[in-house]
């Protein structure tokens, strides 16, 4: 079972929003989980650009870390979304990465995975943050299990404490991977929600060929 732990934070090592990342894979890895992680920071993501290239030919054609780090999305069975709240959202770094996998909600590229999501603020819009990330889990297919976030600057001790409530997270991220635990209000989204793409794919499938072909390979479509 391998987790993947993403983190938009621009402070790398230094970031609050990492620390929760990590003890979340911790709980994860206490549980089986093979973990990784990766600082979108650390990457060359460009912009998305509107080529469509993806849609078309169901790949990406920039130059840049973001195809590698798709391919590393997709082959993991759980993930594991951070921002810290840049002005009451997630930050311009973890944009870049949700704007390039647009591709994936109309392939539904995460379907069948779990996910969960984590953020910390000063002192507002850490709860939002967690459920937009929550939402485009959701939107790519994934079932969200949970989230958390935490106000640093209005305790001190407020991310120490709330270290244990991540690895509580990860533990529970690991178990609904390894039981396949069914979450009925996601599966009922989902049903909506693939209903609603098959019409667009259906309805594309001359401008977009890629993506048509990924759902004919998934005998979503024939
Ligand atoms: C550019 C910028 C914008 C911020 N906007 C907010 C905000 O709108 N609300 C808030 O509560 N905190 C805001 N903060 C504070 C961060 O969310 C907070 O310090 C967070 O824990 C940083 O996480 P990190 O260490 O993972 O980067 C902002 C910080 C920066 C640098």
């Amino acid at each position: 079972m391998k987790i993947l732990g993403i983190n938009g934070s621009p402070r790398g090592e230094r970031s609050a929003t990492l620390r929760l990342i990590a003890a979340v894979l911790e709980g994860a890895k206490e549980e089986g989980a093979e973990i990784d992680l990766v600082n979108i920071i650390d990457l060359d993501i460009k912009f998305r650009n509107a080529c469509s290239a993806c849609f078309q030919e169901g790949r990406c054609v920039e130059d840049d870390d973001f195809p590698g780090l798709y391919e590393k999305i997709k082959g993991a069975d759980g993930l594991v979304l951070g921002s810290p709240v840049y002005i009451d959202q997630i930050t311009g770094q973890m944009k870049l990465l949700i704007d390039r996998m647009a591709d994936g909600i109309q392939c539904q590229v995460l379907s069948g995975k779990y996910g969960c999501s984590v953020s910390t603020s000063g002192d507002h819009a850490e709860q939002e943050v967690v459920k937009y990330l929550n939402h485009f889990l959701q939107m790519l297919g994934a079932t969200p299990i949970g989230g958390l976030g935490v106000a640093t600057g209005k305790d001190p001790d407020a991310l120490i404490r709330s270290e244990e409530d991540a690895r509580k997270l990860g533990k529970t991220l690991a178990e609904a991977i390894r039981t396949r635990r069914q979450y009925p209000e996601i599966a009922a989204f989902h049903e909506r929600f693939q209903k609603k793409f098959e019409a667009v794919i259906t309805g594309e499938k001359p401008e977009w060929p890629g993506d048509y072909k990924h759902w004919v390979d998934q005998v979503w479509v024939w």
